[in-house]
């Protein structure tokens, strides 16, 4: 039975909703470097983060640990192009060291987040054996640990994820991801501007079924190495409609396009082995509860540079808190 978590990028989008939902079911230690400024609020939930760069793990981090969730990555293309050196340097280099020194314990499980992005642009309807295509270095590192997982033994279980683009408020909220990023404007600003023509379709998956759907993993024993789409068919969506969506949400109904190939990613993704492996999990967000959500926490939300990755990257590293290899100064 799995009850010692050791979860990398705990102050995250993602693992800060992990932990606000989990930390009571398991024990959690999360490790940060902590570069968008979550740790207060975590670290409340847990009681014990770690600031860590994930570049310097050592085998005694991993000491009396059950399973790893590995969330901690420069986390989407933008902030992956900044330097692609440094991105495979965290994104792919650190992810195969850790999995080298996790095979010098006795964890049991290693729960990878990688993306839909590995798609990249793809005219028909993807499962996980269709030909990847990642266009980013982003979506080329995530291939590339894919692969390393894929083509070698390890003495744990593993689920690789690629995730949807996901949405829905958490404690660390993103707002570099299309939907939040689109009603927050909608919200505080009164109109929805989309960067590209709105004809790029990709899937969308709601930050808590993603946290609901690694902690069913956790508990499932049936598989040894699993790759696995993670989000539902209904909510394949193009920009366009997802911006029709909110402005009817929201009453906001001033929506301007942006240019025709502001955006090369579009894919349309098969989410049915999913349901096959997790036959009874239900998820809890659609789009209109998703975004009636986001707009019910927007209410009382004040954004700051953290909600914006790359923003706050260049922000640091301009006011020499971080160095070029973004290690703390
Ligand atoms: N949010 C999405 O839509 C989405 C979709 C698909 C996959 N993913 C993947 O899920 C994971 C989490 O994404 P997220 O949205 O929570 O991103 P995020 O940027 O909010 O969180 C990443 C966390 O990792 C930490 N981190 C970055 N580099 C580090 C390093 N060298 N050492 C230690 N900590 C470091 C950051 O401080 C941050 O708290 C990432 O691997 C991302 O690629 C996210």
């Amino acid at each position: 039975m799995i009850k010692n978590i050791l979860l990398t990028g705990c102050n995250g989008y993602l693992g800060s909703k992990f932990v606000e939902k989990f930390s009571n079911d398991y024990q959690i230690n999360g490790f940060d470097t902590n570069f968008f400024d979550c740790s207060n609020k975590v670290a409340t939930a847990l009681g014990n983060v770690i600031q860590k760069d994930i570049r310097n793990l050592t085998t005694n981090d991993l000491q009396n640990i059950d399973c790893v969730i590995h969330m901690a990555e420069l986390s989407n293309d933008p902030l992956g192009e900044l330097n692609s050196k440094l991105t495979y340097e965290i994104n792919h280099q650190a992810t195969i060291n850790l999995l080298s020194l996790m095979e010098k314990t006795n964890i049991k499980k290693f729960i990878y987040m990688s993306s839909c992005s590995v798609y990249g642009y793809n005219e028909k309807t993807v499962t996980e054996k269709s030909e990847l295509n990642p266009i980013t270095t982003y979506a080329k590192a995530k291939v590339r640990n894919e692969n390393y997982i894929l083509e070698n033994d390890f003495s744990f279980k593993i689920a690789i994820l690629r995730n949807a683009t996901a949405f829905g408020f958490s404690p660390n909220i993103r707002l570099d991801l299309v939907i939040n990023d689109l009603v927050y404007s909608a919200i505080k600003n009164s109109k929805i501007e989309l960067l590209s023509d709105g004809k790029p379709k990709r899937p969308f998956v709601h930050v808590e079924d993603i946290c609901n759907i690694i902690e069913h993993l956790i508990k499932n024993d049936n598989y040894e190495k699993l790759l696995l789409n993670i989000g539902r068919n209904e909510l394949n969506c193009s920009i366009i409609e997802i911006a029709e969506k909110i402005a009817k949400l929201t009453n906001i109904s001033n929506i301007s396009i942006g240019k025709s190939n502001a955006d090369e990613r579009s894919y349309n993704v098969n989410f049915d082995l999913l349901k096959n492996i997790l036959p009874n999990y239900e998820f809890v967000y659609n789009l209109d509860n998703g975004i009636l959500d986001l707009i019910e926490n927007f209410s009382k939300y004040i954004d700051s540079y953290n909600s914006r990755r790359l923003k706050k990257i260049k922000f640091l590293i301009r006011k020499k808190k971080i160095d070029e290899m973004l290690y703390w100064n």
